[in-house]
């Protein structure tokens, strides 16, 4: 099926630019995190999976000494003289993220050649689902077209065009499972060492994620000021407890007891991350001990406190969560990715798979009017080359 849309994709290429000599496919995941959330930038531990829907980019060299991208999704073609990459500044425009990423792959000695590229993406934009990082990833190795780079190398440099070019603070967890996701495992991140390990989920569970088709137009300038709150939580624990670095340094028990000495939004969100690290850790063994129903309850945990504590969710997540909890086979439920909207991921029993697509359909379109996207979360690989797409047929 995936074969035959990437033929697909080159007949598209040939359409749009003509001659596809040299034509190669990239590809790059986006990610559902099942808990560890607003932990990467505190240097904490996050538990995503890649998922198969992804970003691809078909690229072939030009010969006309330009850069051109064309995104499918948006219909819009994008072009310039290589020559003047170096000099572009944000735009505020999708465009912003491949941009991004060639100049940071100039800053670490790679030359962006003259091509053409052709962007589509399955990765649905503003879902939380972390459809920016799949477009980061998949146009750096669309630009670097075979040349090797180390995978971390490749994270982080897609994490700094998305800081400094972009504009956004991030942290590491998206680009990071982009690049090591596994088919069939969860990966957990420990965001200090940037080390990880594949995790195994145990049998007759799944993940749906359920799409709140909102995105709230707070949601960057919040992120922004939970950063500098988790920085200044840091900034009046550092005099209490020595070596404290960051909110990985602070465990829950040192919490409870210099928690006092916070102002009160100040320790709410310190609570919310020092918990969360501390969830992540209990989820994965709940996980290789098969304790469903404590996995779940975690989920419910971290949503809550994500909710009350973090304050990122919103009321359409809230809604999403508290109605799928009331379905049976469902052990667990939480908003998923930066908030504000986008997406909330639920652990529930294959079997119950039917009617909570149904109900969760129905009951969120009588609330709030809109029929809400689910997907399915089939743990995938992470980003890499498509091979011998063209002698896959296409689907009929
Ligand atoms: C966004 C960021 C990530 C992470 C999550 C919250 O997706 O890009 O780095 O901070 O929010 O967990």
């Amino acid at each position: 099926m995936a074969g035959g849309a990437y033929s697909l994709m080159t007949g598209e290429f040939r359409k749009r630019f003509g001659a596809a000599e040299g034509l190669r496919v990239f590809r790059a995941p986006g990610r559902v995190n099942l808990i560890g959330e607003h932990t990467d930038y505190n240097l904490g531990f996050v538990l995503p999976v890649a998922l198969d829907l992804a970003t691809c980019i078909a690229a072939a060299p030009s010969t006309d000494g330009k850069l051109r991208i064309y995104s499918e999704d948006r219909g819009e073609m994008c072009e310039w003289p290589v020559c003047e990459l170096p000099r572009l500044e944000r735009a505020r425009h999708w465009s912003d993220y491949p941009i991004g990423v060639a100049h940071q792959l100039m800053e670490a000695g790679f030359a962006i050649a003259p091509a053409n590229l052709l962007v589509r993406s399955r990765v649905p934009e503003g879902s939380g689902l972390s459809s920016s990082a799949a477009l980061e990833v998949s146009s750096a190795l669309a630009f670097l077209h075979g040349r090797s780079i180390a995978p971390l190398n490749l994270a982080r440099l897609c994490q700094r065009a998305e800081i400094e070019f972009v504009g956004m603070p991030c942290g590491i967890m998206d680009q990071y499972i982009s690049i090591f996701g596994r088919e069939h495992s969860a990966v957990e991140i420990d965001c200090r060492s940037l080390e990880h390990r594949d995790v195994r989920l145990p049998a007759g569970i799944t993940f749906l994620a359920v799409n709140s088709m909102v995105k709230h137009a707070l949601a960057g300038s919040a992120y922004r000021e939970r950063v500098a709150e988790c920085a200044a939580a840091v900034e009046q624990i550092q005099p209490h407890l020595a070596g404290v670095t960051s909110l990985r340094d602070v465990s829950p028990s040192q919490f409870e007891s210099l928690q006092h000495l916070l102002p009160e939004v100040i320790k709410r969100r310190a609570r919310h991350v020092i918990t969360e690290i501390a969830r992540v850790g209990a989820f994965v063994a709940a996980s290789e001990r098969a304790d469903l129903a404590h996995m779940g309850a975690l989920m419910v945990e971290s949503h809550r406190s994500l909710q009350h504590d973090y304050e990122v969710s919103c009321s359409e997540l809230d809604f999403l969560v508290d109605r799928a909890l009331r379905i049976q086979g469902v052990f667990g439920s939480r908003m998923t990715g930066g908030g504000f909207g986008g997406c909330t991921v639920t652990m529930l029993r294959p079997e119950s798979v039917p009617v909570f697509q149904q109900e969760i359909a129905e009951a969120y379109a009588s609330q709030f009017g809109v029929t809400p996207a689910i997907y399915q979360c089939h743990p995938s690989a992470g980003a890499g080359e498509v091979n011998n797409f063209e002698t896959i047929p296409a689907p009929d």
